[in-house]
């Protein structure tokens, strides 16, 4: 074991509430594209062009396109070892919140799988950039269950909401739209009342969301990065712990006592 590797361990045992911030890396090793990096591109589309109010008001159809497209992808896969891990913690002694970026689902499938037939709700994450397999109305913001497979074969095809006739569009966040009040600010709470902060495959350049494990260190608490590669919150964080995150949760998390 390393050195990193067992001080922060030492941070996790010490710990008596703790805050989990994910972002895309932490899906990765189940399959699910990163947004940036290696394979973070989309038909030579970038997130910022396409994950847009403008984008969909211009092009509909390419917009679901590649929701339909990641629907279909995430539907196959399964949550990792790292999901697992945060699950277990989040059902064990030590009071945590994971606060999510990702849309994905992984980590609600994680605490299902985790708890059994006990209760998953500790391990349910807080989603601050919606859920992909949720429709919402653009019109009355009515939210209905979302097809796996959209028919993107041209504008007509494009579902409309049984409420209004609306233009339905995926239930997530899109760039220059404001995150859930309520969410946001349940996100930033668990973040202050937490004395540590483990954040876990995140470029950490999106904000508000980015801004979560801040609040944690100006309230006094520490930060474990988890991460492939060196992000703009590693100078911050007391152990950056540099690698795959389905590897190290479950070496950081499951390994019994800490050194
Ligand atoms: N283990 C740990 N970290 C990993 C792994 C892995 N196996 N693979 C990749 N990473 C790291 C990358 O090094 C990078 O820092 O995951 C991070 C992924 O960064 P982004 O793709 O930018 O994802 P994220 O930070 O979640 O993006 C934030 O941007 O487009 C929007 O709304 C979207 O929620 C998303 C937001």
């Amino acid at each position: 074991m390393t050195e990193e590797m067992a001080q922060a361990r030492r941070l996790v045992a010490q710990a008596g509430r703790i805050v989990v911030l994910t972002g895309a890396g932490i899906s990765a090793e189940s399959g699910v594209p990163t947004f940036r990096g290696a394979g973070g591109l989309w038909k030579s589309h970038r997130p910022e062009e396409l994950a847009t109010p403008e984008a969909f008001a211009r092009d509909p159809q390419t917009v679901w396109e590649w929701y339909s497209w990641r629907r279909g992808l995430i539907a196959e896969c399964a949550p990792n070892h790292g999901h697992l891990a945060l699950a277990r913690l989040a059902l064990g002694d030590t009071p945590t919140t994971i606060v999510t970026q990702n849309v994905d689902g992984l980590h609600t499938r994680a605490a299902h799988e985790a708890a059994g037939d006990t209760d998953p709700s500790p391990a349910l994450p807080v989603e601050v950039h919606g859920a992909i397999d949720r429709d919402k109305c653009s019109l009355c913001a009515v939210r209905t269950p979302g097809a796996t497979s959209v028919d993107t074969s041209s504008h007509a095809s494009l579902p409309r909401c049984a409420t209004c006739n609306g233009m339905l569009r995926p239930d997530v966040v899109w760039f220059g739209e404001a995150l859930e009040p309520e969410i946001l600010s349940r996100a930033f709470q668990v973040a202050r009342d937490a004395d540590l902060c483990l954040v876990v495959g995140t470029s950490a350049l999106v904000q508000p969301a980015a801004s979560v494990p801040l609040a944690t260190l100006q309230s006094g608490g520490t930060l474990i990065e988890v991460n492939i590669e060196l992000t703009p919150l590693s100078a911050e964080a007391e152990v950056s712990l540099l690698g795959p995150s389905g590897e190290l949760l479950p070496e950081l998390l499951d390994a019994g006592p800490a050194p």
